[in-house]
């Protein structure tokens, strides 16, 4: 079946599915300046009572696989109106660099 195909035209699959998969490859990166910029903000504002993602307070509602990562959006809500005694962060929702950098670095080290 494949003998019937040119082989530039294979050549030119071939190229294509290697680029394909560079360029996928390429955008799921962890990007490493929005990590750290993720980590910072993480440890300033949560770590206190989500020391390593775990939940100090009430255990049994970590960050670790919390439905609240499901998308940014989820995510966003929660934090400009989370159950006392969780304190509110519009100062991070407002700011999109700021809050796409900490849902990337909880995704990357908690989501599910
Ligand atoms: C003063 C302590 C405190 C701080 C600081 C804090 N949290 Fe929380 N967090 C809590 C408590 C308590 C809960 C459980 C709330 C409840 O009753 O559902 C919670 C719940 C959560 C949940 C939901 C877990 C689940 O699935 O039920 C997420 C996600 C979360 N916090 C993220 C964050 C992030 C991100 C930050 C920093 C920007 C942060 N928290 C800062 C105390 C805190």
């Amino acid at each position: 079946m494949f003998k019937s195909i040119p082989l530039s035209i294979k050549l030119f699959i071939l190229l294509f599915v290697i680029n394909a998969i560079f360029v996928v490859a390429s955008y799921s990166k962890p990007n490493l300046e929005t990590f750290n910029r993720g980590e910072k903000i993480f440890k300033a504002n949560c770590s206190g009572c989500h020391l390593n993602g775990q939940n100090l307070i009430k255990a049994d509602k970590p960050i670790i696989g919390s439905l609240k990562l499901k998308s940014k959006g989820v995510l966003k809500k929660f934090l400009e109106s989370p159950p006392q005694p969780m304190p509110k962060y519009d100062n991070i929702t407002s700011m999109d660099a700021q809050f796409d950098s900490l849902y990337e670095y909880l995704i990357m080290l908690m989501g599910k």
